[in-house]
Formats: C-alpha cells, structure tokens, sequence
C-alpha cells in the first residue's frame, strides 16, 4: 500500500448501537495525518473504545464517512474490513483478547497467520519467532514467560504480550486503547517509548487512548473526544441536568 496523506478521515459520522435510543458518537469531522502519533482522551463512557471500533472496521457508522487507509469502510465489504484489520492495523485492546491456552508467544504469531501481508512484513529482518522474541524482549517480558499461556501470565504481562502482537509485522496504523492501565510507572514509560519508536520505525500512525494525562506530552497531538464527539458533549449536560 503506498504512503498517503491522511490516515484516518471521518466525516458528519453517526454511530448508534443498537438497541440504544441515543447516538453514542456524532463527529462531524476527524483526521489524523499518516505517520501522526495521536493522544486521544475523554471520560469514560465518552466513546472512545467505540470510536476505535469505528477505525478498525470492527463496528461500522450508520452515517457517514470512515476513511482508513484509503479505504470507506461502510462501503468496502467485512471481508475486506477483515482483511484491512489484518493486515494494516495492529489493535491492542483494552481487555486484551489475548488466546488463554495459547503461550505468549503463539499470540504474538498470530497476527502472522491471519495476513500473509504482514507475516512478509514480520519477516523481513529475521525469521518470524526472533522477531516475536525481539518485541518480546523490548518489552521487558522474560524468556521464561515465553511459553507459559496466556492465561498463567499477570495483568501486566498479558499487557505486554497483546502490545508485541499490535506491533508484529509493523501495521500502517496501531490502535492501543488504554495500553498502559496494568502497568508500573516506569513500565508505563518504557512502553510508550517503544510504541513511539516502533511506529516511527514503520512509519506507522498511532492512536493511543488513555486516562493518564501525563502520557500526553508524549504524542504529536491531543485529541479530547468531547470536543470532537457531539453525542458526549449531550451526554455531559443531561448528567449535569440530573
Ligand atoms: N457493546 C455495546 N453495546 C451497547 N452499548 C455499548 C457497547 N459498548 C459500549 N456501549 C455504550 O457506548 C458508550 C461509550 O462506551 P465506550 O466503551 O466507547 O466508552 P469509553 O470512552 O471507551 O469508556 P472507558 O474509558 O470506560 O473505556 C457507553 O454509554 C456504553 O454504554
Ligand atoms: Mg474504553
């Protein structure tokens, strides 16, 4: 895929989920240029994980345009949202997702077996498991923990393992959402150094969500969801009204 400009475009978006009267996100316009590291930051409940799931083609707008890497997603099919998730987006959830059965190691593969795009990109420097080991070790997780499953791991080093697998095989566009939550103070530092030099590595566009204001001088720009989301700005003041 060839470099562009603007990353992630949204325009006069609407998202509603279903069974809810009220619209959860209403951005009349959002753009994040490539290569853009982006701190991104609200309440909770203001909408972030479901902006993100807007980004990643996961959840699609009822209204409006999603442009992510080129791409509308409303009008590209699932299969292709699929295949953009996996091959250029590295999601490093908020729960994690890890695979509980599979060793740490096996769930930074994944991202490899699911898109032959990225297992080329994962292995243009060394064979696919050093590379596993080298996100591995740059997070500070002992070999020793390597091939324990995930489920045997801490919060913290579950964490680490889901953000090896968000940068293996360097995505165009890494989406962390609340990535550093389980983590000591200077872990916290450690990882956001890593995803920053990562990114610029690949030249990738980082979105990271988090609570901790004192993480966001380290982005290129801020980016308060209420003053870009409508539907939260309606949701402040009814419970102000209440
Ligand atoms: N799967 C879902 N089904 C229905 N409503 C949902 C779902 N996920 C989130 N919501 C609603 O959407 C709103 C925004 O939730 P979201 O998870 O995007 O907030 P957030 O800003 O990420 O909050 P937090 O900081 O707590 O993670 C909330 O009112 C929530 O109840
Ligand atoms: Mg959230």
């Amino acid at each position: 895929m060839s470099l562009i400009g603007t990353a992630i475009e949204l325009d006069q978006v609407l998202y509603r989920w279903p069974g809810q009267a009220e619209a959860c996100l209403d951005i009349p316009a959002l753009s994040v240029a490539a290569g853009e590291r982006v701190f991104l930051y609200g309440p909770s409940g203001s909408g972030k994980s479901t902006l993100l799931g807007l980004l990643g083609g996961v959840n699609v707008a009822q209204r409006g345009r999603v442009s992510v890497l080129g791409r509308e997603m409303r009008a590209i099919g699932a299969r292709q949202r699929d295949r953009l998730r996996a091959a250029h987006i590295g999601f490093l959830f908020q729960q994690f997702n890890l695979f509980p059965w599979l060793s740490a190691i096996d769930n930074v593969l994944l991202p490899a077996s699911f898109s032959a795009e990225r297992k080329v990109r994962a292995t243009s420097e060394r064979p696919l498991r050093d590379e596993a080991a080298r996100l591995l070790t740059q997070l500070d997780l002992a070999p020793s923990l390597w091939g324990k499953s995930a489920a045997e791991l801490s919060v913290g080093q579950q964490q680490r393992v889901a953000a090896a697998r968000a940068l293996i095989g360097r995505p165009q566009i890494v989406i962390a959402d609340e990535p550093t939550s389980a983590l000591d103070a200077a872990r916290q530092l450690a990882f956001v150094d890593l995803l920053r030099r990562e990114c610029a590595a690949a030249q990738a566009t980082l979105i990271f969500v988090s609570h901790d204001e004192r993480l966001a001088v380290h982005f290129d720009r801020q980016i308060s969801l209420v003053d870009v989301n409508r539907a939260a700005n309606r949701a402040e003041l009814q419970g102000s009204a209440s």
